[in-house]
Parts: C-alpha cells; sequence; structure tokens
C-alpha cells in the first residue's frame, strides 16, 4: 500500500486497538464434510506444498503487512523467525517507504536473515501507474533485492484509495502496468487484492497477462475501510470517518472470490487465499474450494507484536488445525484437499 511512514505505523496501531474486521467472517459459511471413517494416519499427512517452484513446510504464507518504521523490524523478525522453523511463505508491506528513505530498508531486509522458503516483495498498484514502467522495473528489482523476494507482489487497494483522504484514486493504466511489469520483470508477479476480492471478471482479464499468481485478498477479515475510518476519527475528519464506516463491509468474500478466481483462470494459476483467515481449520476451508495455499495477516499480528515465541505458538496451532482438519475429512496430502466435500451456503 502506498503510504507515509507515519500512515504504516498507524495502520498497525489501529489494527491492534480497534476492532478493524468485517461484521462477517465468511468462512463461518463454509463447514468441510466430515469423515467419520477417514482411514488415514494424522501423523503421516504429507504436508509439503509447491509454491512458485518453491517447498513450503505447510500451505501457509504470512500476508504482507509492515516494515517502513522503526517498530515494523521486530514485528517483521518475529514473522520471519516463524517463517523459518515452519518453512512456511512471508510477505512484507509496501516497501514503498524503503525507496524514499534508505535508512528504513533494515525494516524490510530484517526478514533475509531468516532461511525462508519463499519471500513475496510488495507494492501499492496506484504507485506502479505513477512511476511509469522503466522506473517501475528499476524499483522492483530494488525492492526484490530488498529482501531476496523470490515473488513480486502488486496489491490492489483502491478501496483504501477510494476512502482515505490522501489516497491515490486514479486506477486508470493500472492493467497495462501490471501486464509489462509481467512480461519484463523475470520474477514471478503476483497480483493481490487486500481486502475487497477479485471477481470473476478481473481474474479473467488478468489471466490474460503473464503474471503468475493471485492473491484474492477477500472481504470477511481486516477491512480497510475500518482502518481509514478510524484514522480519520483520530484527525477529526468527519467526512472520511463516514466512508469508511459506509464502506466497512465493502467486497467480495474470500470464499467466493477464491472459487470466482479459480473458474476465471481454469485454475491454471495458483490461488492465494488471504482475507479473514484465522485458524487452522479456516485455511484448511480455503484449500478445499481450491486454493493453493491460505494467506494469514491479522491473526499473526499481534503475537508477532509481542515476541517471536509468541509468534511461533500461534503459527504452531494454526498448522495443528489444519492436520486435524485434513485428517477429519481424510486427506493425506494438500493436494486431496481440493476433491474433499465443502458445504457453502455465502
Ligand atoms: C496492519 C496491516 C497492514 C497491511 N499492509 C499491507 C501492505 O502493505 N501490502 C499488502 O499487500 N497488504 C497489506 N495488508 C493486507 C494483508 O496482507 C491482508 O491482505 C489483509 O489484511 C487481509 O487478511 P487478514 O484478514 O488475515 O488480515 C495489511 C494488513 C494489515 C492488518
Amino acid at each position: 500500500m502506498s503510504q507515509t511512514v507515519s500512515r504504516k505505523d498507524e495502520h498497525v496501531r489501529i489494527s491492534l486497538e480497534k476492532d478493524v474486521a468485517a461484521d462477517h467472517n465468511y468462512w463461518d459459511d463454509v463447514k468441510l464434510i466430515h469423515n467419520a471413517l477417514p482411514e488415514i494416519n494424522k501423523n503421516e499427512i504429507d504436508f509439503s506444498t509447491k509454491l512458485f517452484g518453491k517447498k513450503l513446510g505447510a500451505p501457509l504464507i504470512i500476508a504482507g503487512m509492515t516494515g517502513g518504521y522503526d517498530k515494523a523490524k521486530k514485528i517483521n523478525e518475529n514473522l520471519a523467525i516463524a517463517a523459518e522453523k515452519y518453512q512456511i511463505g512471508m510477505g512484507v508491506g509496501s516497501q514503498r517507504a524503503a525507496l524514499e528513505k534508505l535508512e528504513l530498508k533494515d525494516t524490510y531486509s530484517i526478514i533475509r536473515d531468516y532461511d525462508i522458503p519463499l519471500r513475496f516483495a510488495n507494492i501499492g498498484a496506484s504507485q506502479i501507474v505513477l512511476w511509469g514502467h522503466k522506473k517501475t522495473l528499476e524499483n522492483a528489482q530494488k525492492m526484490i533485492d530488498m529482501i531476496d523476494g523470490h515473488v513480486f507482489v502488486i496489491c490492489l487497494n483502491f478501496l483504501q484509495e477510494a476512502v482515505q483522504f490522501e489516497g491515490e484514486s486514479n486506477a486508470k493504466g493500472c492493467f497495462d502496468a501490471i501486464k509489462k511489469l509481467a512480461e519484463d520483470l523475470g520474477t514471478p508477479v503476483v497480483v493481490k487484492e487486500s481486502g475487497a476480492g477479485i471477481s470473476y471478471n478481473v481474474a479473467e482479464r488478468l489471466s490474460k497477462t503473464k503474471i503468475s499468481g493471485i492473491d484474492v485478498g477477500g472481504a470477511g477479515g481486516t477491512s480497510f475501510a475500518a482502518i481509514e475510518h478510524y484514522r480519520a476519527e483520530i484527525r477529526d475528519d468527519k467526512l472520511h470517518e463516514r466512508g469508511g464506516k459506509t464502506f466497512w463491509n465493502w467486497g467480495i468474500p474470500t470464499p467466493t472470490s477464491i472459487l470466482e478466481a479459480g473458474d476465471a483462470t481454469n485454475w491454471k494459476l495458483p490461488i492465494i487465499a488471504t482475507g479473514g483467515i484465522r485458524n487452522g481449520l479456516d485455511s484448511a476451508k480455503a484449500l478445499a474450494l481450491g486454493a493453493s495455499c491460505a494467506g494469514i495477516a491479522h491473526a499473526l499480528l499481534k503475537p508477532a507484536t509481542d515476541s517471536k515465541e509468541a509468534t511461533i505458538s500461534v503459527v504452531d496451532a494454526i498448522i495443528k488445525e489444519i492436520r486435524a482438519a485434513m485428517f477429519l475429512v481424510g486427506a493425506d496430502k494438500v493436494s486431496k484437499m481440493a476433491d474433499i466435500g465443502v458445504d457453502l451456503w455465502i
């Protein structure tokens, strides 16, 4: 997401201190069908997953959240320690701050000190439109190098831009900018929403580019309209406080978005399911709907702010919950999850 340094700090503080979740978590509308005769051994379940050519220890990614101000370094480090321990993927938040102020680089590059199998660099989509193709290519390479990234994420965040005061709400040229970047970068590009989801039509358009994957970033979890509501409240800005409230629940539910994006791309691109995932059961539901991997942001923010031990313990619990859910549906491999039954009432 595009931001000034204090904005990034504010996002984290508001997310920790206020309830910034959508009113309804759509994962509650998805039920896995219980298999009373699973006929597998829970301890033999094979968790390994390949994503963008990298082997993960579990089908899980820590979604990009932060970087760009002092305290973010510790948060990213605690997340990185857990990502290394469980060999899962990890993203950082928008790296724009470090391009503008080099001394902030280490708040992101700290994750390079850990053996993380899949690292995601990150920038907001409106930023690449402003830069133009040549500068975007240069800056993207700098951001990738900053964290030794394997994948470059372009974050679509027009909901946030639309309801905030300093938002860059010119989306003209965004699709072309993504298309050209995916053609020329030489590193896989993933397009990610940040809480409002990807529709069938958008996924279909994206599938005609050379992008390597989609993170649907759907509605039901962290609401950036809610965060902007509280940011406006701090400034006594009634207009944007109201706008944030009005659009609080805007967006395509994550489970729906997985199905739409999968169908639109004929399931040829990996789909990452971020948005409202609170635990391993939600993660397993995402896999059952066809996602390659679950992405978690908010549920890891508080532990990552507290300590590395707290972060490890939450990731450990999530992975154990995925294992328990896979056992209860009788799937002994991640790839089998997409074939098991799901009840869905969205
Ligand atoms: C404090 C905070 C900062 C975030 N910053 C970014 C960002 O810079 N880039 C991005 O792609 N997504 C960002 N996100 C969005 C998350 O990656 C994720 O898509 C979203 O929070 C939904 O997941 P959740 O419901 O698990 O929180 C941020 C989320 C939070 C909570």
